[in-house]
């Protein structure tokens, strides 16, 4: 029988060390053994980006890149976007399992009842710019909400925990739609307790002076399918950022706030943003070429909304949203003018060698900006959408990381690459370094 070990040999001492192998993994502390010299630091992994680095064992999610898997806690996310909806997700991320009928409608009345923020939010968001940006004031807003609940520090506390978990699934639609009011110019909406959770969105987010807002209940679900698509990833970067900031048992506030901030970024969930302005920026079929030429050329140009770090294949939630967008396009009756640079972009990277030989597949956020636009929602308050629904996987792998008896505060190691040590220079000694390019 085979042992599930490593045999190591540093040829630098001709040493060997045997290393357990466990659910496919080494453990990097085991590699410390292997020094030159006594009382040398040992061995380390060098691993930037974490590109082949497990930093913890999780239930949650489960990706398979290479086959184009996706699963909540076992369900395929196509099944769950037909079959299930955001709060039922939500629930299932927290909880493991699907809820009974009395227990999402138990989650469902505490989610409702505690969709209000403080009215002092109100003057936080008053005090931006008209033209600030929707992620900036989220970030900002949702930080602040810590500060009117000083017992959530209180993080091992379960029944603590679990009220701001729901207070942060609550609040973040209101505090997204009133980032764009205050961005628009409008009057806030207050959220309503008669409409389910993606439909209050909308109405905080659409609604003017109709004495009531009526949306078409096949939009409702189609934003509440792109929540479902959207509410976790596993280890993806915001969600790594989750769980360091949690590892110092901050409470959940600053640490959704620290998360939404990874996202907002370009490579991440500002890549839908980013999709859509490079698809107007293309304009039209017969510029597709030429930008295509552009993102191969190693200018640093990318083609926005392809390739994933972990999908190989094509992005399980591509497929599903892809299909949306032909439903949202049917019931808006309008099909975007840049559908066409898209599907054109698409039918490229699909067969020119530099994308097939780097796998470089369109992911979530290819078409999701498409459906958007669709809704005429603006295109900065794309990532703000992401941010919505990802706030209940991030919060189950923040609550999975503070239950892990493995975890502890993290705090990687480096690779030094400076000086080593020298005397201090008076400032008569100096002269300018010169200037780094
Ligand atoms: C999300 O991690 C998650 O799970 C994230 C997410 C989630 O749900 O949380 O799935 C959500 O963030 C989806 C990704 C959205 N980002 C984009 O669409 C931005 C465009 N895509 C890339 O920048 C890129 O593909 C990443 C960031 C998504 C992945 O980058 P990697 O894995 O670090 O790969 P890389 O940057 O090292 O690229 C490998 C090669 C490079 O070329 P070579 O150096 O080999 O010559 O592929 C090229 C890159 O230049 N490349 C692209 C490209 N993406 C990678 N070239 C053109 N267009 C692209 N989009």
């Amino acid at each position: 029988m085979a042992k599930e070990t490593l045999t190591i040999t540093d040829n630098r001492t001709g040493k060997t060390y045997e290393v357990p192998i466990t659910e496919d993994t080494i453990k990097a502390i085991d590699l410390k053994q292997i020094h030159v010299v006594e009382g040398d630091f040992g061995l380390m992994t060098y691993d930037p980006a974490f590109m082949n680095t497990a930093s913890c064992r999780s239930a949650i999610t489960y990706i398979d890149g290479d086959a184009g898997i996706l699963r909540y806690r076992g369900y395929p996310v196509d099944q769950l976007a037909e079959k299930s909806t955001y709060l039922e997700v939500a629930y299932l991320l927290i909880n493991g399992e699907l809820p009974t009928q009395t227990e999402l409608d138990k989650f469902t009345q505490d989610v409702t009842h505690h969709t209000f923020v403080h009215e002092n939010v109100r003057t936080f968001i008053d005090g931006f710019r008209y033209d600030a940006h929707p992620m900036g004031m989220l970030c900002a807003t949702v930080s602040a909400l810590s500060t009117f609940y000083p017992e959530a520090k209180d993080v091992l506390n379960h029944d603590i925990r679990r009220q701001q978990m729901v207070r942060l699934i609550a609040k973040m639609p209101t505090l997204a739609a009133w980032s764009y009011r205050h961005h628009a110019g409008m009057p806030f909406v207050y959220p309503s307790n008669e409409v389910s959770y993606s439909e209050n969105f909308l109405q905080m987010l659409k609604r003017i002076a109709e004495p009531k807002f009526e949306v078409h209940p096949e939009i409702v679900k189609a934003l509440d399918v792109l929540f479902i698509l959207h509410a976790d990833h596993e280890q993806n970067c915001s969600t790594n950022v989750m769980r360091s900031i949690g590892s110092s048992r901050a409470d959940p506030y600053v640490a959704v706030a620290g998360a939404a901030a990874a996202l907002y970024g370009p490579l991440h969930g500002g890549a839908n943003e980013a999709v859509l302005r490079m698809l107007r920026e293309i304009g039209s079929l017969a510029n597709v070429p030429a930008f295509v030429k552009e993102a191969k050329g190693g200018s640093g140009a990318r083609l926005m909304g392809f390739g994933h770090r972990v999908y190989k294949n094509y992005d399980p939630r591509a497929k599903v949203i892809k299909r949306l967008a032909d439903q949202v396009f049917d019931l808006v009756g309008k099909k975007s003018p840049l559908l066409d640079v898209a599907l054109e972009l698409e039918r490229i990277a699909l067969t020119d060698d530099y994308f097939v030989s780097r796998k470089l597949y369109p992911n979530v956020d290819f078409y999701s900006g498409l459906i958007y636009e669709a809704l005429k929602i603006p295109v900065d308050m794309f990532p703000v959408l992401f941010a919505i629904p990802r706030t209940s996987g991030w919060l189950a792998q923040w609550e999975e990381l503070l239950l892990d008896k493995d975890q502890k505060i993290a705090r990687p190691r480096q690779i030094y690459t400076g000086y080593d040590e020298r005397a201090f220079v008076t400032m008569d000694k100096r002269t300018a370094a010169p200037t780094k390019g």
